[in-house]
């Protein structure tokens, strides 16, 4: 009998095959069906500390009353408590209709009382919660050490605050990301997602303009997360979910193999819709009875840096001249 059981979000997953946050999770009629063909978890969409911020300054600007200062306290308070009121309905519709467990996700671009929020997601019935943690770091001013700092602050103010797992999900932006995800996991952390992916600038060479890049991933994207899963699950004794550019069920036992507990996705359910995940459960589970495989934890890891039988492609970066055979071999 073969088991897809994993642990994630400190928590038993039926299979590690996790939904990632994005507007897919914003609907409790979509969640329903990520729920019915056997997601293992769904992420909901964050709540952005930064959507916030932007509303309270778009009115502050309209604002010129002599007791302005207490208008803007008070359309703080005000535009918090709608969105933190819809969130928790979030919560409870989401509950109402799913089998998998619910992750509230937190963005959060400071620390500080906007975290507080982190109880009421507890309190509205989320089952964990994952920080979705990131500031540009384009300050010319701010160094490595600036970020680390708020990282591990956001995570602690929040563990500190909830009873619920935390996880926290993080992009590759760091010049000393093996580092700052040592100092993650040794924060109480029921698991690092690596990596989000961000939406792009892009330049319209016609009207000579920035516009927004198109939001999804490409398969091939997934290299970057299975080099450092590979790299970090056997030294950082904290759960990694893999997650941007995995579409099949190829790519999720790669992550597993390179050690990955889980995988979040998101591109492949917008472009081939919910009941693809019944496919990549199907070919996961397929490949494992070929290999006489009956638990993930069989052959979890099996390629990851301390087990490979060539660690050393997990550090190679550059093509040196005897790379692969390469030598202009592409060209006919
Ligand atoms: C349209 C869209 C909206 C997203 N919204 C969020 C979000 O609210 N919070 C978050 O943490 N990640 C968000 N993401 C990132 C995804 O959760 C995921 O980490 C990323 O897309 C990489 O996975 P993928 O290659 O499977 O899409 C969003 C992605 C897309 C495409």
């Amino acid at each position: 009998m073969t088991s897809l059981k994993t642990r994630f979000f400190g928590l038993e997953l039926k299979n590690p095959l996790i939904i990632a946050s994005s507007s897919l999770t914003a609907d409790a009629g979509k969640i329903r069906e990520f729920s019915e063909n056997g997601a293992g978890a769904i992420v909901l969409k964050s709540v952005f500390e930064e959507e916030i911020i932007n509303e309270y300054n778009q009115i502050a600007q309209t604002k010129t009353s002599a007791h302005f200062e207490e208008f803007l306290d008070y359309f703080d308070y005000k535009i918090r408590e709608q969105v933190l009121a819809s969130y928790g309905q979030l919560i409870r519709d989401a509950k109402s209709v799913s089998e998998a467990p619910i992750i509230a996700s937190i963005n959060c671009v400071s620390t500080g009382d906007w975290l507080q929020f982190a109880s009421q997601v507890q309190d509205a019935g989320a089952d964990a919660i994952e920080l979705n943690l990131f500031v540009m770091p384009c300050d010319p001013l701010k160094t490595a050490e600036d970020q680390r700092r708020f990282y591990l602050a956001a995570v602690r103010e929040v563990v500190d605050r909830v009873n619920i797992p935390v996880t926290v999900k993080i992009s590759s932006y760091f010049s000393d990301l093996a580092s700052v995800c040592n100092a993650l996991a040794g924060e109480k952390l029921s698991g690092i997602t690596m990596f989000n992916r961000f939406a792009n600038p892009d330049i319209d060479i016609e009207k000579e303009k920035l516009v927004e890049a198109q939001p999804f991933s490409n398969d091939s994207e997934h290299l970057l997360p299975l080099r450092w899963v590979g790299i970090l699950s056997p030294r950082l004794g904290c759960p990694i979910a893999a997650s941007t550019g995995i579409y099949t069920g190829e790519q999720v036992i790669k992550m597993l193999l390179a050690g990955a507990n889980a995988v979040q996705m998101a591109s492949v359910f917008y472009k081939k819709g919910p009941a693809h995940l019944t496919v990549i459960i199907k070919d996961l589970e397929h490949w494992m009875q070929k290999k006489g495989y009956e638990s993930i934890e069989d052959f979890r890891g099996r390629l990851s840096l301390t087990k490979a039988a060539d660690p050393s492609m997990y550090s190679r970066a550059q093509y040196l001249s005897s790379f692969g055979g390469y030598a202009g071999s592409e060209r006919k």
